[in-house]
């Protein structure tokens, strides 16, 4: 069997997306085609261009172990490379540097042979997962809602075993095994004698902001609040789709003290908070490893999946690593100190 190399890498994701993939020969500049996007909130030097596709790595590179995940942290290079992986296809846009620690990516990739894809905007919108797991069918939806590309609104009907606020948060309660999580942590927490530990999926948890756990669901406006909805979009939207009783956000949360919210209360809404960031490795990270398994079976895949907790410091690490802490911190506030470079 002939090997599977970077470009039938590039050839199975072309497939998967229905050929959003620049060929590789397009210069990399926003404008060159409709997924080459330059993302930036205006903070001076900040800019990253999505270029969808291999990133760093040769075409002619076999690839016989491929690592999926979210974000390209070090953890992750790390990772991949004590495991010998050929590849790892991130769905985040990758930033030379800040996604490896502070170093240049590419020296740092090829010192543990890994070639690096990226698919991020080019994979939106193509399968209905992230509906279907908060529990509704999309009828319409909008990608560049009130004119802001990205700002992208879905207009749903519940699921026939969706009847209130309560089935939705039990069903992603199930889907994303909450009870597993919180095991886990509980275990961890006991481990390291860390009873004030948290976890990300386990904090930023599903619930019902207003309304109450039997609120009738129907008909559902399902909104990122971090793509740049308003409450002014949401006038717009209930103005458009007045049938909407639940409004669902997703990926990212509303705070209590939000207009949105204070909206949805003044018209009485149900507003549920559903699965946060946290969990994108499930709902679009595992979509799209299933679908590189059905393209490439020969390829052996890996989750990359993050996981972060936060602890007092002073429950951090052990009793030896806080000592040391504590010293190296001498060299840091004492402004006797010689301050030069060690
Ligand atoms: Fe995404
Ligand atoms: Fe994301």
């Amino acid at each position: 069997m002939e090997p599977i190399t970077a470009q039938k890498v590039l050839k199975a994701l072309n497939r998967i997306t229905d050929n959003r993939i620049p060929a590789q020969d397009i210069p990399k500049k926003p404008g060159n085609h409709p997924f080459i996007l330059e993302k930036n909130s205006g903070i001076p030097g900040k800019a990253i261009l999505e270029t969808p596709g291999l990133v760093v790595g040769n075409l002619d590179k076999p690839i016989a172990t491929m690592g999926i995940g979210m974000t390209l942290t070090e953890n992750m290079i790390e990772l991949a490379g004590a495991l010998d992986l050929d590849a790892i296809l991130v769905h985040h846009p990758v930033a030379d540097a800040a996604s490896s620690g502070g170093v240049p990516l590419k020296p740092y990739l090829e010192l543990y042979n890994l070639a690096l894809f990226e698919l991020h905007e080019a994979f939106h919108g193509l399968h209905p997962g992230i509906a279907f797991l908060h529990g509704h069918t999309v009828l319409d939806s909008d990608h560049c809602f009130g004119g802001i590309p990205g700002n992208i609104i879905f207009l749903g009907k519940a699921l026939p075993e969706i009847h209130s606020a309560k089935d939705i948060i039990r069903r992603l309660n199930d889907f994303m095994a909450f009870e597993k999580e919180h095991e886990v942590l509980d275990a961890e927490i006991k481990i390291r004698a860390c009873p004030s530990m948290k976890e990300t999926t386990l904090t930023a948890v599903p619930k019902i902001l207003n309304g109450a756990p039997d609120s009738p669901v129907e008909n559902v406006l399902h909104i990122f609040p971090h793509t740049g909805f308003t409450a002014r979009h949401l006038e717009q939207a209930l103005d458009q789709y007045p049938e909407t009783d639940t409004i669902i956000t997703s990926i990212s949360r509303v705070l209590e003290t939000s207009d949105i919210v204070a909206k949805a209360r003044s018209m009485g809404l149900t507003l549920i908070i559903g699965n946060s960031h946290a969990h994108e490795i499930f709902e679009n990270g595992l979509p799209l490893a299933c679908a590189l398994r059905y393209e490439l079976p020969h390829v052996e895949l890996m989750m990359l999946r993050e996981r972060v907790t936060a602890v007092p410091l002073k429950q951090f690490g052990n009793s030896k690593i806080q000592n040391y802490g504590q010293q190296m911190a001498k060299y840091l506030t004492n402004p006797l100190s010689n301050k030069k470079e060690i």
